[in-house]
């Protein structure tokens, strides 16, 4: 690494600090800790009646562990994180059904309780892997008894390749939308007896996908826990509409309210223009769009505006549409004037500026 690139990397983790700490401060109710541990809890979540919005979000903050660990409710589910956009991570427990070599029989078979919480369909996938292996998933979408399952065999590892989750050694089925209270039980078809060499073990589970690719070292062992994808929503208060016009609407100032599962409750976010947190009074700011060159494509001059943000040009220039690259400034040339052309030909630009200003509004 060049000093240069050293530089630049030690200032983007210092921005990157900065960034997170003041999200953290703005995400939380004023007054309210915005951390148990080392995991931010923001609004609707909270540790206290004066931080959480209703039971739903009540956080345990066990502080016995060190660092602290953060459990929903009473329940003994503790997450990795939780984000305002509606989802929260948790580590989960991995069922499994083993025919090790001498050992007695070691068989799990977890379930994930909170009734409110849904698995993310498209965050996640129900995972089994093994060379003598089958497993199901059970739960309910809404009221409805849901049981799905998939099954993975191979004669050697030969044929199982890393990454490849067809059938041979893993197998993989989507989630449906809207699943919760999860059993999953897993199932050898012959206590392993040919394989156990190299998979002693039946394992499933549902996993976040973006943190999981099957490797054939997993035939052999496994963590003892995987991340999973949570929802949550507002629920209890109707859809967006009905919840719109009661007093306790969740969705505050600069914010609108949606609806991502059909029904099942709704979501705040900030409006487009706005950052932070909707389900607090003020808690979605104006974001200066010209202070963040990412977040504007004014070639000249950039004015923030509440939500927004306009271009102009300098005197001398005029805004025109740039098409995929944003309004662009180009110099007044109006070529009726021959003087004009003598000043640009002289490289003297200013002979040419224009008193009149030229902004352009482009939202
Ligand atoms: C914190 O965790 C410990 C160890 O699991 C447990 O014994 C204790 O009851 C927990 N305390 C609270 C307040 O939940
Ligand atoms: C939650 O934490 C995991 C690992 O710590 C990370 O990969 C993931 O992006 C985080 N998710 C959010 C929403 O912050
Ligand atoms: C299993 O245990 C039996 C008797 O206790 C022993 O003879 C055999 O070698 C052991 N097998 C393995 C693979 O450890
Ligand atoms: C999950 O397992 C528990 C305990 O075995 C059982 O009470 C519950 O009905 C099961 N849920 C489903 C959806 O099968
Ligand atoms: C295990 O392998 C032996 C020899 O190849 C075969 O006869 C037997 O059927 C196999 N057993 C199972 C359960 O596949
Ligand atoms: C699979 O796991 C082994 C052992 O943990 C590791 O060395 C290897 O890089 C992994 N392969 C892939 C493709 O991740
Ligand atoms: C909201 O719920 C009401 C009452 O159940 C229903 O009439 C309305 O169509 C729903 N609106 C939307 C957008 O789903
Ligand atoms: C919501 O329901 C409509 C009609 O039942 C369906 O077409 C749509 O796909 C659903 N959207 C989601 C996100 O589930």
């Amino acid at each position: 690494m060049g000093l240069k690139d050293f530089v630049v990397a030690a200032m983007a983790s210092v921005l990157v600090a900065v960034a997170t700490k003041t999200l953290a401060i703005t995400l939380a109710k004023s007054g309210c800790p915005g951390y148990c541990g080392n995991v931010a809890i923001p609004y609707p979540f909270g540790t206290s009646p004066d931080c959480f919005r209703n039971e739903n979000f009540r956080i345990t903050c066990n502080n016995s562990f060190n660092p602290p660990k953060p459990y929903l409710r009473d329940s003994n589910i503790d997450f990795a994180n939780i984000s305002i956009d509606g989802e929260l991570q948790i580590p989960n427990f991995v069922a499994r059904d083993c025919f090790r070599k001498n050992e007695s029989e070691d068989q799990n078979q977890p379930t994930l309780t909170l009734s409110d919480l849904t698995i993310s369909s498209t965050k996640n996938v129900f995972t089994v892997i093994g060379c003598d292996s089958y497993a199901y998933i059970q739960g309910y979408i809404d009221d409805q008894r849901y049981s799905s399952g998939c099954m993975s065999l191979c004669d050697s590892s030969k044929y199982v390749k890393d990454g490849s989750c067809i059938g041979s050694g893993c197998c993989q089925i989507e989630i449906p939308r809207g699943l919760s209270e999860i059993n999953i039980t897993a199932y050898s078809f012959n206590n392993h007896v040919n394989v156990s060499d190299f998979n002693p073990c039946t394992y499933a589970f549902v996993v976040d996908k973006s943190s999981f690719t099957f490797n054939r070292s997993y035939l052999d062992t496994l963590p003892k826990e995987l991340p999973v994808v949570l929802e949550w929503t507002v629920t209890g208060e109707g859809n967006c509409t009905e919840a719109s016009s009661k007093p306790y609407y969740a969705c505050k100032e600069n914010s609108e309210c949606y609806e991502p599962d059909n029904g099942s409750g709704y979501l705040c976010k900030c409006k487009k223009g706005y950052r932070g947190n909707p389900y607090l009074s003020n808690g979605c700011e104006d974001i200066n769009e010209c202070n963040e060159p990412n977040l504007n494509n004014c070639e000249q001059k950039c004015d923030n505006t509440e939500g927004s943000y306009t271009c102009s040009c300098y005197k001398g220039y005029h805004l025109t549409d740039g098409g995929k690259d944003g309004p662009r400034c180009v110099p007044n040339v109006p070529n009726q004037f021959p003087v004009i052309k003598v000043a640009l030909i002289e490289g003297n630009l200013c002979f040419y500026s224009s008193e009149q200003r030229e902004d352009f509004d482009f939202f």
